[in-house]
């Protein structure tokens, strides 16, 4: 097996991982390179998850009998874990979600229903960038449709990053808002958050991180990026699907009114008029997703095991040996940044004139599984003038001899289209 410098006991990490074991089409091991779309879950995680249904399932906060106390100190107890996985000052900051698209959504609507200071309003503007996910793209396009604010962005260089040049442009005395993506899940680039966060803090604008492509790949300390919301998800960091996080500043999160109403997030209700519990619960309306939070507290129990660190400099050794090999490869562009500098795991690329989804359903016949599409980034293919691209991405459990399959499969699938 090919060694690089850098790369985690795989072998180990692998037998974590019942699923990695399968078998697809009849025989094919399968090479799963489709974790920016999700990440597989080791035992410890799946182990938590049926552990909290067989012994502690109970609705939290509302119970006086033993097993709501367990449920509610199992939910709470994950918080914990999200608050120092991501260094924030306090467990009350962590708003628990059902994904990352939500926590955008709730940030949205907090500014958007929001008084003085923060209220999002037609003299007001929000920045995002060309490269986000849709997910970072179409909440802001309703907010601005529904308050008349104006909806400006970064554009893109040719080589994947971000256009800053005209950043104090972009970037006015009139923002409220600049949200953009820490690590692109299409281009695999690393933003420069500095620049950005100094510029938005110049002007007295908030600034919210889609952390999502970050948070499973690197550490991740919101007090060190400076930004006021920070939304990641669950199922990418090896925690289940169904539950994401919203970090938010404590006084901006004691300041902003709430988005969904119901049960928990209230102190006080009468037939004319409601008050609300205190930040995170004034967000959680509802039962929240327990189970998955508590899967969530585990995952993060078993990225911890192996440290932030070192899976960063796994998956960077995997992406520096991943990009000179397909770069090798004839006829094949990669669209985002061709070397492994402020770049994450996830490398997008078109093959000649193959279009994607043939180059997706060639390799998966090799038991290879990629994805294939415009990856809900659909802006970025408009910018590089493609339709879609195939997209490889990689995790700590991903090894080179996978990146060798990957490339012998798509020289399968240059001679199966001639
Ligand atoms: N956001 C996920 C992806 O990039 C679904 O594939």
């Amino acid at each position: 097996m090919t060694q690089l410098p850098g790369l985690l006991d795989v072998e180990a990490i692998r037998k974590d991982f019942p699923i990695l074991d399968r078998q697809v089409h009849d025989g094919q091991k399968l090479v799963y390179l489709d974790n920016a779309a999700t990440s597989q879950k080791p035992r410890q995680v799946l182990d938590a998850l049926s552990e909290y249904y067989e012994r502690y399932n109970a609705n939290v906060h509302r119970g006086v009998h033993v097993l709501a106390e367990e449920a509610t100190a199992l939910y709470e107890g994950a918080r914990d874990k999200v608050a120092a996985f991501i260094n924030a000052p306090s467990r009350d900051e962590v708003i628990f979600t059902k994904n990352a698209s939500e926590s955008l959504n709730l940030v949205a609507n907090m500014l958007g229903w929001a008084d003085e200071p923060y209220r999002v309003d037609a003299e007001t503007e929000i920045v995002i960038t060309e490269m986000e996910h849709h997910s970072n793209i179409v909440p802001w396009q309703l907010l601005a449709q529904r308050t008349g604010a104006k909806l400006k962005w970064f554009g893109l260089t040719d080589d994947g990053r971000l256009d800053l040049s005209n950043i104090d442009e972009i970037i006015t005395e009139k923002t409220k808002i600049v949200s953009f993506v820490l690590v692109s899940n299409i281009l695999g680039t690393v933003n420069p958050v500095e620049a950005i966060v100094r510029r938005a803090q110049e002007v007295g604008a908030l600034v919210c991180i889609d952390a999502s492509q970050a948070a499973p790949h690197m550490p991740l300390d919101v007090q060190a990026l400076q930004a006021d919301f920070v939304a990641f998800t669950g199922h990418k960091m090896c925690g289940p699907t169904g539950i994401g996080v919203l970090w938010g500043r404590q006084e901006l999160l004691e300041d902003l009114p709430p988005f969904l109403g119901g049960g928990e997030m209230i102190e006080t209700v009468s037939m004319h008029s409601s008050t609300y519990a205190p930040a995170p619960h004034k967000f959680e309306a509802g039962t929240p997703p327990i189970a998955q939070a508590v899967g969530l507290g585990a995952a993060i129990d078993y990225l911890n095991s192996i440290g932030m660190d070192k899976i960063l400099a796994h998956e960077h050794a995997l992406t520096e040996y991943a990009v000179r090999k397909l770069n090798e490869v004839p006829d094949l562009r990669i669209i985002g940044p061709t070397t492994a500098e402020d770049r994450g795991a996830a490398i997008s690329f078109t093959l000649g004139d193959i279009h994607p989804h043939d180059v997706g359903q060639v390799l998966d016949e090799q038991g290879i599984a990629v994805r294939v599409g415009h990856h809900c980034a659909r802006p970025v293919c408009l910018r590089y003038g493609i339709p879609a691209t195939t997209r490889a991405s990689f995790y700590l459990y991903s090894t080179p001899a996978e990146i060798d399959a990957l490339v012998e499969g798509l020289e399968h699938v240059r001679n199966f289209f001639g």
